[in-house]
């Protein structure tokens, strides 16, 4: 890729000449959102799912949205562009913006700060797919609006690294004996016979990915539910996965050291993986929804 060409503020520009005030409320507060969103054949996966929970986690943290849908649209298909098409990740973040002083209210007459960039977006190695990811479950110490996609992710990276220490790929997050997702994914679990995520609320971010697993199940006629995850229901398991937009969707094959069913990625996952596969093929043709 060439030089990398970024979206600040209304302007395309190189990455070298972006810049953003320190005193920009997501430096000094974390106080913004975000999104990241795949892209396949320089086609955007999902993009009005993401645009959608971009304007709930805006709602959820009292910003209003800064450009219309069809300046999104249209800003993220220049930024494709720009970056040579391909197989790409675009992040893209909304702080409150760069008031005169720091104050923690919210300041008035202030313009949003608008970021998006796009990276080359690698698909998990086959070697890992073989073999499968190692996890480990945490404690979930965050706040209780998890639904919404702020950049405030400190707790999220403690989580991770935590992981990382221990030799694994990614944290399980338990809170009060139920799982509620990864540090930065979604969990399904194939629980006798059943495919398994728990349900949206507070504690969770509604996946774009994890949603369209679901609406592949169901169009495959692959038993799911949306219910609830013990500590003991996850050791039970026959398959583990975590699922995001950059990992698609990765089989967990030991947690906590022991091993999760066979060992093995399992015959469901096998099977998601294909659809998910058909489905991602469709979308670089032009003929996904
Ligand atoms: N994170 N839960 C958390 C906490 C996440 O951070 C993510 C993704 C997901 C999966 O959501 P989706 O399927 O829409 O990617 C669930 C992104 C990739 C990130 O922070 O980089």
């Amino acid at each position: 890729m060439n030089a990398p060409i970024v979206y600040l503020n209304h302007e395309f520009m190189p990455l070298a000449e972006a810049r953003v005030s320190p005193l920009d409320r997501g430096f000094l507060f974390a106080d913004g959102v975000y999104e990241v969103i795949p892209v396949y054949a320089g086609k955007a996966f999902r993009l009005q799912e993401h645009l959608d929970r971009l304007q709930r986690s805006l709602d959820g943290i009292r910003l209003s949205m800064p450009l219309t849908n069809r300046d999104w649209i249209h800003a993220i298909d220049e930024l494709i562009r720009h970056n040579g098409g391909g197989e790409l990740s675009i992040y893209l973040q909304i702080t409150r913006g760069a008031a005169a002083y720091r104050d923690h209210a919210f300041p008035a007459g202030v313009d949003p700060t608008v970021f998006m960039m796009a990276t080359t977006r690698k698909p998990p190695e086959p070697a890992l797919l073989a073999m499968g990811i190692r996890a480990i479950t945490l404690d979930d110490i965050r706040w209780r609006y998890c639904h919404l996609k702020t950049i405030a992710l400190l707790p999220n990276i403690l989580l991770r690294q935590e992981a990382i220490d221990h030799g694994c790929t990614e944290a399980i997050l338990v809170r009060d004996d139920l799982v509620t997702e990864g540090a930065a994914s979604n969990v399904f679990i194939v629980h006798k016979g059943t495919l398994l995520t728990p349900p949206r609320g507070p504690f969770l971010l509604p996946g774009i990915t994890r949603d369209l697993l679901l609406e592949l199940a169901r169009e495959h006629g692959i038993p799911c539910r949306e219910a609830d995850i013990t500590r003991d229901m996850l050791a039970e398991a026959s398959e583990v996965w975590v699922t995001s937009s950059t990992r698609e969707i990765l089989p967990v094959t030991e947690i906590d050291e022991q091993a999760v069913g066979t060992g093995e990625p399992g015959p469901v996952w096998a099977q998601m993986m294909a659809h998910y596969r058909v489905y991602t093929d469709l979308l670089r043709s032009g003929d996904a929804a």
